[in-house]
């Protein structure tokens, strides 16, 4: 594999063409790294599921770089959609909609619908621009582990399988996408993400969210095991009632304020000033050390549940799922 720093001369156009010729590009995108690979190419799309060890029935999200493109790969764009694309789009959040036949069954799983986002990250456009592909991508990371946020969590976590590693720096937003789809013309909030339900709400007045959904979910990827570290995390309320019983050598995850009588240990602060947005561009790379630190445990410390911290706090019970 390749790092190339991707504002040098000519990286992006490398990238490119790599896509164009059926291989893989990690490249940042404003809220994790993706692995990237022509959408409209089936074999290329396989390989992301090899490199990832991803299950087949786990759809991809469609990367394309503008609003007109939209309707070349979905059949319809309801209001509420045309609402969010207006308002959001470039940025955090996917649609899921009614999908094109060109657009492979591979990349969606055999689901009629395709889940479709413009990133909000200069290099990332011009990748898909320069490619003139739309670009499948889910997040760089094996699957069902912890999704990076900057080069070197992609380089170490899948440097040996993918072509080319565009490196951006670290991802503004840290958290993945929000991934809306409609039942009807209801849109239904089916994994908390960049675009907080607060925001959804100003657009377009209520929004579902699928745990409150009658229906089951039509989000294969919604799995209740996800984004987890190898080491065990247990979720808690604060850290001063922890019963340390087994534990030789526990981490902490804290929101604001560091663990009481904890010194020198393996210890990540989110945001000293309790800033959503800080904590959730933090979190992942605080997971990656925390698990790369040799603790036998990780207590991590419960965020408030608005904003940004719906987000992080369902990745949070996801990873601590056993
Ligand atoms: O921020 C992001 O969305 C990142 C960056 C790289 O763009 N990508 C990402 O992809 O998080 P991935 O594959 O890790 O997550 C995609 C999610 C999965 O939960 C998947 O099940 C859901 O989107 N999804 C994709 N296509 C779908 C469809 N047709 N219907 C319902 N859910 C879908
Ligand atoms: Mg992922």
């Amino acid at each position: 594999m390749i790092i190339v720093n991707s504002e040098s001369a000519g990286a992006i156009e490398r990238a490119a063409e790599i896509i164009r010729n059926g291989g893989m590009v990690a490249f940042p995108t404003e809220t994790v790294y993706g692995l990237g690979a022509d959408a409209l190419n089936p074999s290329a799309v396989a390989r992301i599921f090899e490199a990832k060890k991803r299950p087949s029935f786990d759809p991809l999200i469609v990367h394309l770089c503008s609003k007109e493109q939209i309707g070349e790969f979905c059949l319809r764009v309801n209001k509420t959609a045309e609402r969010l694309i207006d308002r959001f789009f470039p940025g955090p959040l996917t649609l899921v909609l009614p999908k094109r036949r060109v657009i492979p069954d591979i990349v969606t799983a055999g689901l009629d619908t395709v889940a479709v986002r413009i990133p909000a990250h200069e290099t990332a456009l011009r990748l898909i621009e320069e490619s003139g592909r739309p670009v499948a991508a889910p997040s760089a990371n094996p699957f069902g582990y912890l999704s990076p946020t900057d080069a070197g969590d992609v380089a170490r976590l899948l440097g040996g399988s993918i072509d080319m590693l565009l490196d951006g720096g670290k991802t503004m937003v840290g958290v993945e996408s929000t991934v809306v789809f409609f039942e009807g013309k209801t849109p239904v909030v089916a994994r908390h993400g960049g675009v907080t339900i607060e925001e959804l709400r100003t657009e377009i007045g209520e929004v579902k969210v699928i745990g409150n959904s009658a229906i089951r979910p039509v989000s294969p990827g919604l799995l209740k095991r996800h984004y987890s570290p190898k080491t065990p995390i247990i979720i808690v309320r604060d850290f001063r009632g922890i019963s340390r019983g087994k534990s030789a050598s526990p981490g902490f995850l804290a929101f604001r304020e560091p663990p009481e009588h904890e010194g020198g240990r393996a210890i990540e602060i989110l945001s000293k000033t309790g800033d959503l947005k800080e904590a959730a561009v933090n979190f992942f790379s605080a997971l990656h050390r925390l698990d790369a630190s040799g603790v036998d445990v990780i207590y991590a410390e419960r965020i408030p549940e608005k904003g940004l911290g719906r987000a992080i706090m369902e990745r949070l019970r996801k990873a601590a799922c056993r």
